[in-house]
């Protein structure tokens, strides 16, 4: 439970200054998985978990940047910014400060340090979670709206150039735009989004299955390059299509014959979830959770047979949570391969679906899952002191 004091006074322990502080909350996405990269539709929520990054200016042009999480400082020149090994922590603000330059930004020299909340490897973006706070912080702005949109894409482009992953904008953008007790609706394609807002009677419950599949970013990538090589074959035949975004499944249906078994399947789950994405936010505006739920299991089915992106243990913890009274829907949530399911529950049997759905998959595994509830939260933001209460 970290407080702005504690983040002022870590940096002022290691810089020996005073420093503005920002924050930016990790997400979790109700439906709409692998979609955005596909210029389609998600609906995440960013969630009350957050990284903070404070920063001071300095003048010697000089990037000074301290991990709490990793107890670690880097240097690097803001001037001469290449990547550290693959997997480094400080290549996602190291890929800011690039991405920031390269657009032109004004930012000058800083000690940066750096504390992260958001359960690392967990499918609850963390990256994103520490792109947008050090963006934040390097530009010394709180940020409009329009700065907003521009700083996620910078904060993506950071990921997808200097880190390597090749990720869309839903983390990036749920992370600065995030509103409390709200999901958000956005069109990948042209950014335009819309607040959708969460039943009170239910709470977002996240269950981490502890598991981390290790080829999980290479997969992405593979996902994604099977994505556009649906779209480069259907294109001959239907050249209006830019992304599967603009393929209806029954135009896929009639030409399924051009294409091999598994990027059919992959095309099959992205036009889906769209629909699903769509149909769900309707749900939501009508408060009618009997539709919610079912769209919430076929989400997870689609990303486990046709997607390929789901694992035993996610599967396992969606099971054992449709056996408890009071769940609505869970799924998968985020790239895959291991982190967390989502779970919306009626309020009144959460503490029960905490203790149950923990000693099913306990006992099946072997493995002690975390079990988070979180309120829909606020997207990035400068904290001042007169915010010195918990967050948590
Ligand atoms: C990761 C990426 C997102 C998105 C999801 C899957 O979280 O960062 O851009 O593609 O996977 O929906």
């Amino acid at each position: 439970m970290k407080t702005p004091l504690q983040i002022l006074d870590g940096f002022k322990a290691r810089f020996g200054t005073t420093a503005s502080a920002y924050r930016a909350p990790g997400r979790l996405n109700l439906i709409g998985e692998h979609t955005d990269y596909n210029e389609g539709f998600v609906l995440p929520a960013a969630i009350d978990f957050y990284c903070w990054a404070a920063a001071a200016p300095r003048g010697d042009g000089k990037l000074v940047i301290h991990s709490e999480n990793f107890n670690e400082t880097i240097e690097a020149r803001l001037d001469s910014l290449s990547p550290l090994p693959e997997k480094h922590w400080a290549n996602y603000p190291l890929g800011v400060a690039w991405a920031l330059r390269r657009a032109g930004k004004p930012i000058s020299g800083a000690n940066v340090y750096i504390a992260g909340e958001v359960p690392l490897g967990a499918g609850l973006s963390s990256s994103a979670a520490v792109e947008v706070s050090v963006a934040f912080a390097l530009l010394r702005q709180s940020g409009d709206a329009e700065n907003r949109a521009e700083l996620a894409k910078l904060c993506q482009k950071a990921e997808n150039e200097f880190v390597g992953a090749r990720v869309g904008i839903m983390d990036q953008f749920i992370s600065c735009f995030g509103r409390a007790s709200h999901a958000l609706l956005l069109d990948c394609r042209s950014l335009k989004h819309e607040f959708v807002r969460l039943p009170p009677n239910l709470q977002l419950v996240i269950c981490n299955t502890m598991v981390r599949h290790e080829l999980a970013s290479g997969e992405y990538n593979t996902r994604r390059a099977e994505c556009e090589e649906g779209v480069r074959i259907l294109r001959i035949v239907l050249p209006e299509v830019r992304a599967l975004r603009d393929v209806t499944l029954s135009q896929l249906e009639d030409h399924r014959q051009n294409l091999s078994r598994k990027v059919f399947a992959r095309c099959r789950h992205v036009i889906t979830e769209n629909a699903r994405v769509n149909s769900a936010v309707e749900a939501f505006r009508k408060g009618d959770t009997t539709t919610l739920g079912p769209l919430l299991q076929d989400s997870h089915r689609s990303l486990r047979d046709d997607y390929e992106v789901s694992c035993r243990e996610l599967d396992l913890m969606v099971e054992v949570a449709a056996a408890q009274p009071g769940l609505i829907g869970a799924r998968m949530t985020g790239g895959g391969f291991g982190g967390c399911t989502i779970n919306l529950v009626e309020s009144a049997a959460v503490s029960d679906f905490r203790r149950n759905v923990a000693a099913a998959y306990s006992s099946e595994t072997g493995l002690t899952p975390e079990i988070y509830v979180s309120p829909a939260a606020e997207g990035a933001k400068e904290i001042t002191l007169e915010e010195n209460r918990p967050v948590k």
